[in-house]
């Protein structure tokens, strides 16, 4: 596996790798307290619907394990943590993971609730601890369905019977606790000889394409190539050998019940093209990212981001030499100032456009009544939730 880690924890100690200075500067800050999580998440130094939950719950564990609680009774205690953890849901609003994750805390610790202050807080820290250890492991199982199944449903190969394929956004360690959900299916098609070619598109505005999957993609030494957004209509009308793109795999910040799916901005137009060309499009997402209370995508509330990631850009100097200096970074204006801006920050692909979902539980596809039925693969929250 990968040693590319966003996230770095001991009990008592949060590590968080800093995205925006990526891919030139390695900086770890360190995460002690909810505020700090907030922040981080906020401002995006992480991000990435799974990493978002991991760093809030783990920021609360850390702060509980240097005595932040001054509750003394088992009441106090539960009412402290949620108030805590009601306070860094309000962080970023789009990914489903922080709330998923939110709620399965607080049942944790009501049921732990009669055993006083010390066993809530050790209940937490535990079932947060577990939230980031499980999360590499179905990323793992997510690689490996999806990459089995593209490998049977696709419908261009290359010669040699390899696949190329077409990523949005980050979805890899850098957006988890390791191997990751789309980019974690292009590992193991790597990894198990089947991938001919990756392409990565650059993410505007916030270029996570092109500063953290292009990054990911040449740490791993898989063969990538670097597009903008605007291109991929070009390149899947290319039926060129290398350039012939078999399927798009993106990640999710929220799958709804019906299957329409939260994702970074551009997502839904490459959704579009892919259904023209007759590419697979891959949705990749850990059961966490499944929001079965929300029925359709048309409830899904976007995020909106300041003006100035579109008008505004921050990057390494590249010296007269052409050399990248990457002690310097420095702020650009790319636009005029004063022009009005758009910039929600995510889109909804609708069902119909998505041929598969791949979860750490398998691959759901949709039945004969053209929508996904989460039902099979999540039986006990399907009940929880869905009257039938
Ligand atoms: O705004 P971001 O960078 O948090 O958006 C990230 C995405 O849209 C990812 O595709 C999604 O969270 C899945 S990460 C495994």
């Amino acid at each position: 596996m990968s040693g590319l880690q966003a996230i770095r924890y001991s009990r008592g100690k949060l590590e968080v790798l800093d995205q925006l200075r990526l891919p030139h500067e390695h900086h770890y800050d360190l995460v002690s307290t909810a505020e700090e999580a907030f922040d981080c998440i906020k401002s995006m130094r992480v991000r990435g619907a799974p990493a978002i939950a991991i760093v809030a719950a783990l920021a609360h564990a850390v702060e509980l394990q240097n005595g932040s609680c001054n509750a003394t009774s088992g009441e106090e205690t539960v009412s402290y943590i949620d108030s805590r953890l009601d306070y860094l849901f309000l962080s970023r609003p789009t990914a489903v993971d922080l709330g998923n994750a939110i709620t399965s805390l607080k049942a944790v610790i009501r049921e732990h609730s009669s055993e006083g202050k010390d066993g809530i807080v050790a209940a937490y820290i535990a079932a947060a601890e577990e939230i980031f250890r499980k999360d590499t492991e179905t990323n793992l199982l997510i690689g490996e369905h999806g990459a089995k199944w593209l490998m049977a449903n696709a419908p261009i190969k290359s010669a040699d019977d390899k696949v190329s394929v077409l990523t949005h956004c980050n979805t890899g360690s850098l957006a988890t606790s390791g191997h990751g959900t789309a980019l974690g299916i292009i590992r193991s098609l790597f990894a198990g000889g089947d991938l001919r070619h990756a392409f990565c598109t650059e993410t505007r505005p916030y270029n996570q394409g092109s500063r953290l999957t292009a990054f990911e993609l040449v740490y791993e030494g898989i063969p990538a190539t670097l597009i903008t957004d605007s291109m991929a209509g070009a390149l899947f009308a290319t039926r060129k050998q290398e350039s012939s793109i078999a399927a798009v795999i993106v990640g999710a910040d929220r799958v709804v019940r019906n299957g329409d799916t939260a994702n970074k901005i551009g997502t839904y137009a490459l959704a579009v093209l892919a259904r023209h060309h007759g590419i697979k499009f891959i949705v990749a997402a850990p059961t966490t990212s499944i929001d079965l209370q929300t029925e359709t995508g048309s409830a899904i509330k976007i995020e909106q981001r300041k003006p100035e990631e579109l008008t505004q850009i921050t990057g390494a100097v590249v010296g007269a030499d052409g050399k990248v200096d990457i002690s310097r970074s420095e702020r650009v204006a790319i636009a005029h100032q004063d022009v009005g801006v758009w910039n929600p920050a995510f889109d909804v692909t609708p069902a119909e456009l998505i041929d598969a979902v791949v979860t750490e539980k398998g691959v759901v596809e949709k039945g004969p009544s053209g929508v996904f039925d989460f039902r099979e693969i999540m039986p006990e929250r399907w009940a929880a939730v869905v009257k039938s």
